[in-house]
């Protein structure tokens, strides 16, 4: 393993290191949507579902700032110890359309795990609902919710587990569907939506959603990750029925490790005032009814 292990960045995120990881291998999963594999044992054995970490190519000065990506999962050697990370990405800009090019070898610059991550999979039906991109957090959060898989160093005790795990997931069309493989596992209810019909549900993901709330049993918490207009009206559904919601934020970042302040959202007072929050790390996970879309 020669990801070289540098000191903790300084500033507020005492666990985040920045390392010099590996590409190990980039399998194209959507149209321009693509899984990268990076060697990285030391953020591995860290990171938690709905963390992230920022990446940044090397040497390279445009972009001269990393970008945050979620974590898609883990990967583990044959003794089961983790040895890097997968991550999803769709080609929008200056980096992700560079990442096309990375191959097997090359090294990029990495830190994390940053962010707080979605909380421990709670008891009932656990609804995660996915625009886009945003179903990327979710392949982590269902594989320790079935209790496949242990995230965190010392893996990070789960106390309880959904009786019933679905996962609500929208997108454009089936072209831009990313990872349907990887969802597929007993246990994980996949229902799909595609704006233009092409595949499953002709409509919006929330659509989906409300489904859920007429059948049984009803949903006890939501976790969404998508357009902040798709998390919006989730809130809005999950606050109808009194369901605890929280939402990834994908808000643009520069450190993301909490020292430049490019990253905040207006976050809900108790005393109805609101305030600034850092989603780099006060997030990229908050309660839904906190925040002031
Ligand atoms: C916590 C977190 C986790 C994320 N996880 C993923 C992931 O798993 N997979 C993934 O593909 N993307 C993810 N993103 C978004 C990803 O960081 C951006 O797509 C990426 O920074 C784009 O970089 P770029 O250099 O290619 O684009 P740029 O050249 O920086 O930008 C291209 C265009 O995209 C816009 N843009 C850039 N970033 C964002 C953003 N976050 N929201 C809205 N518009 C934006 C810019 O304004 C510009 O119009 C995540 C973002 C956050 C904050
Ligand atoms: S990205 Fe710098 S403070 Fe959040």
């Amino acid at each position: 393993m020669d990801a070289a292990a540098q000191p903790p960045l300084p500033g507020l995120v005492p666990t985040a290191g920045q390392q010099t990881a590996k590409v190990v291998e980039q399998v194209r999963m959507a149209r321009d949507t693509y899984r990268l594999r990076l060697e990285c044992p030391e953020l591995a054995r860290q990171i938690v579902p709905g963390q992230f970490f920022m990446i940044r190519e090397q040497g390279g000065s445009d972009p001269l700032l990393g970008r945050p990506f979620a974590l898609y999962d883990i990967v583990s050697n044959d003794d089961g110890d983790p040895i890097g990370v997968d991550f999803g990405y769709v080609v929008v800009g200056k980096l992700t359309s560079r990442m096309v090019d990375w191959q097997p070898g090359d090294s990029v610059d990495i830190w994390g795990p940053l962010g707080n991550g979605f909380p421990a999979p709670p008891a009932g039906h656990l609804v995660m609902v996915a625009g886009g991109i945003g179903q990327t957090p979710f392949l982590a959060v269902t594989r320790e919710a079935l209790g496949q898989r242990q995230y965190g160093s010392p893996p990070r005790g789960i106390s309880t587990r959904p009786e019933k795990l679905t996962l609500c997931y929208g997108a454009r069309s089936e072209e831009y569907l990313a990872g349907i493989d990887d969802f597929t596992t007993d246990g994980l209810q996949v229902r799909v939506s595609t704006d233009d019909g092409s595949h499953g549900h002709h409509g919006l993901v929330t659509d989906l959603l409300k489904d859920l709330f007429r059948d049984s049993p009803e949903p006890t918490a939501i976790y969404t990750c998508g357009p902040e207009p798709m998390m919006e009206a989730v809130a809005g559904i999950a606050a109808e029925h009194n369901t605890p919601c929280w939402a990834s934020l994908e808000t643009p970042m520069a450190c993301g490790f909490g020292i430049c302040f490019s990253c905040v959202t207006r976050i809900r007072l108790d005393d109805g005032q609101w305030d600034y929050r850092r989603t780099c790390v006060e997030g990229p996970v908050f309660r839904a009814e906190q925040l002031q879309w």
